[in-house]
């Protein structure tokens, strides 16, 4: 039935389809069953959260926090919203998003096309079940970047079990500055200092297209200023030469398949230089049990996704579940926890 219903929704444009699932997620969420049980062995202890599986839904996907409870019912064990800039903002012209079907991949140049905070934060209404990470970023126009990001997570942190600061999208020119070593230095302390008593998780959610130099900074950075976590990683401006579909030359972010090989090498990367002292959060390519397992034994405690989301609709995550606990049983691991890490390079 779900299947179909994707089915369903590919024949249509890209962003329309992507609009259409959103707003029917929202519509259906309060006549949804709630979500089932999980399998006590996929819970995860971290960020002083139970995750009750350690799949989420990856940012991008709710930027304006419609569906969130539907996306809990439909089995995630977290959902990030986001990326929220303070002022509503259009994005970048359509055209803006194309499917790489041949490659299981997306393209995307987006630009944080959001409604603001405001609107995010009336979206969240409470009481609410189920994790929730909000994505906060810098408007396009902004003068100001830090300032930004001080605003989303004033507004928008208490509302959130954690926040990540995105600093790694494409589709905002100069954004990625912010991954550079001075400049993150001051945003992460900034944004430490503003959170006060109520320690709100806080992750930084990094970029793929980094040398050694680069994740060097970012783990010292990182450990130096008090944050709890780092998710690895947003989409690719690099493009595999071996990429089949007619779509790979358009600018922007490629997501899904191609980028799994990158992220994971970028996440055992970051492993090493962060140890188990930061919570690694593994993102990119994952549409499997096998590529969730591959993440979490090179360090990640929780994973999430998007693309594979897209293509193969949200009966993805109960199977990704279900070949998560096979993997577990076949190598010897009593709960998923236990894996977090365990292949040594
Ligand atoms: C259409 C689209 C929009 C996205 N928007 C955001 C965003 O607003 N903020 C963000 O941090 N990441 C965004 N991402 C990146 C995803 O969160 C994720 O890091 C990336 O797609 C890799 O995971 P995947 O291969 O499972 O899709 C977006 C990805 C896609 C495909």
């Amino acid at each position: 039935m779900m299947d179909l219903a994707t089915a369903a929704i590919r024949l249509l444009p890209p962003e329309t389809a992507h609009r259409v699932t959103v707003e029917f997620a929202a519509r259906v969420a309060p006549f949804l069953p709630g979500p089932a049980k999980d399998d006590q062995r996929l819970g995860v202890d971290v960020l002083g959260l139970r995750f009750p599986n350690p799949i989420g839904l990856a940012a991008g996907f709710d930027k304006n926090a419609r569906a969130v409870r539907a996306m809990h019912k439909f089995g995630f064990g977290f959902v990030e919203c986001g990326t929220v800039t303070p002022k509503p903002q259009p994005g970048n012209p359509s055209p803006r998003l194309f499917r790489l079907t041949e490659d299981g991949a997306v393209i995307n140049r987006m630009g944080f096309d959001n409604h603001g905070m405001e609107v995010a934060a009336n979206n969240l209404v409470r009481p609410r079940k189920g994790i929730l990470g909000i994505n906060i970023g810098a408007n396009k126009a902004s003068e100001d970047r830090i300032a930004d990001y001080l605003s989303c997570f004033a507004r928008l942190s208490p509302l959130a079990d954690y926040v990540t600061v995105n600093v790694s999208s494409p589709n905002t020119p100069g954004l990625r500055n912010l991954q550079n070593r001075d400049a993150l230095d001051r945003l992460l302390r900034a944004l430490v200092a503003a959170r006060g008593t109520r320690r709100v998780p806080l992750l930084l959610k990094i970029a793929p297209d980094l040398d050694e130099a680069g994740m060097d900074d970012i783990a010292e950075v990182a450990l130096a200023s008090g944050i709890e976590g780092i998710i690895v990683t947003n989409t690719t401006i690099q493009r595999p030469p071996w990429l089949a579909s007619a779509r790979a030359g358009e600018q922007g972010g490629l997501s899904g398949r191609p980028l799994f090989a990158a992220s994971t090498q970028i996440l055992r990367e970051m492993r090493k230089r962060v140890g188990s002292k930061l919570v690694l959060i593994g993102v990119g390519g994952i549409a499997s049990g096998e590529d969730a397992y591959a993440k979490i034994r090179a360090g990640a405690s929780l994973v999430e996704l998007y693309t594979a989301l897209i293509y193969e609709g949200v009966g993805l995550v109960a199977r990704i579940k279900r070949e998560l606990l096979a993997c577990l049983a076949r190598d010897g691991f009593e709960r998923l926890a236990d894996a977090v890490g365990t292949l040594k390079n």
